[in-house]
């Protein structure tokens, strides 16, 4: 299949793993790149630059496909090193990043110099024209459903998909809900270019999480995910857990006085011990609703090219069906 971000991409499929906290490691960029899509490794669960540098010669060793890195900008108690990560990112030869979280200007500039692609990450139209203007190459438009922060707009992709295609000019791709052909084929109706995966992704075999994560994706219907930290205005959709319930009741009780401190029991530092681990109620992780959607492990390879066949025959026989009426006559 051919679209704009195809061709910008330089990639087989429409189809992009988005960045992931403690998922997106070499392992499943590069197999995901392996199998015609574009992997991201997750910039900021790289501790350092040097590690960071680390990990993209790592998926080189793995992949002699496109990949990207992401780049997240938000609100954290210690400014991470980006200049270092950016660095690393043009040294390591990275054509795409995938920015997301605040305004990535103050990086295009360089990023651009050195001939790579921005996919803005964002959730609303009026984001995704600020993206535009200040000259990201295309954009990523996380709906309501997506696992992670929704922003704080709670539109949902039927809706959003349509008005940043009647918006926007340059490619987006959308993110948010999808797992399977039907999600690609909706998307590209709605003006997509393809589509961005978190959640799904998770549940394949080269995901280097550990297996319980997984399974708890699998074992998790569409109303299983809380969004959090709505009072402080940094929602995120993560998945039910023990931590979870501790924190809402925690929102509760403390209103809008609450403060981030009081919650870092059941937020920081806590990927490690969720996804290297397993320890499932170790704090609060990112999930989508889409888990209602997700009912396999397979390999990226078999997960996208699922896809791309059912999609095909979407299209050819199912869309393409409601408009024979050659029996009809
Ligand atoms: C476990 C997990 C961690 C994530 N971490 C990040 C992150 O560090 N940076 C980022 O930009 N997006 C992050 N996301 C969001 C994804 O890149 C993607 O936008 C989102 O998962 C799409 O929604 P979906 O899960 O319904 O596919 C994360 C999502 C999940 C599920």
């Amino acid at each position: 299949m051919k679209t704009r971000i195809t061709e910008m991409l330089g990639i087989e499929h429409p189809i992009i793993q988005g960045g992931m906290h403690y998922v997106g490691f070499a392992e499943l960029a590069a197999a995901v790149a392996n199998a015609g899509g574009l992997g991201i490794i997750t910039g900021l669960t790289q501790k350092t630059a040097k590690d960071l540098t680390n990990e993209i010669a790592r998926c080189r060793d793995m992949t002699d496909k496109p990949f990207g890195v992401n780049l997240t900008f938000l609100p954290v108690m210690k400014d991470p090193d980006y200049p270092g990560y950016v660095k690393a990112i043009i040294d390591g030869g990275v054509k795409v990043v995938e920015t997301a979280g605040n305004n990535p200007q103050q990086w295009l500039p360089i990023l651009k110099d050195n001939g790579i692609k921005v996919i803005h990450k964002c959730t609303s139209v009026r984001h995704a024209l600020k993206a535009q203007k200040i000259g990201c190459d295309a954009v990523s438009v996380d709906g309501f459903e997506c696992g992670g922060h929704p922003g704080e707009d709670d539109i949902p992709n039927m809706i959003l998909l349509p008005r940043a295609a009647d918006e926007l000019e340059i490619p987006f791709v959308a993110s948010g809900g999808m797992a399977d052909a039907r999600s690609l084929v909706a998307s590209l109706a709605m003006g997509a270019d393809g589509m961005n995966m978190g959640t799904r992704f998770i549940a394949t075999k080269e995901a280097p999480v550990h297996d319980n994560v997984k399974q708890a994706i699998l074992a998790a219907s569409e109303l299983d995910t809380r969004l959090i930290m709505r009072p402080l205005r940094n929602t995120e959709r993560v998945l039910s857990n023990s931590a979870v319930e501790r924190l809402l009741e925690k929102e509760q009780q403390l209103g809008a006085d609450i403060q981030i401190t009081d919650i870092l029991d059941e937020v920081a530092g806590v990927y490690p011990r969720i996804m290297s681990e397993g320890d499932m109620d170790a704090g609060a992780w990112s999930c989508g609703m889409v888990a209602g959607l997700i009912h396999d492990i397979p390999t990226c390879r078999e997960l996208i090219e699922r896809i791309m066949r059912d999609a095909e025959q979407l299209i050819r026989q199912r869309l393409d069906g409601f408009l024979d009426t050659r029996e009809a006559s």
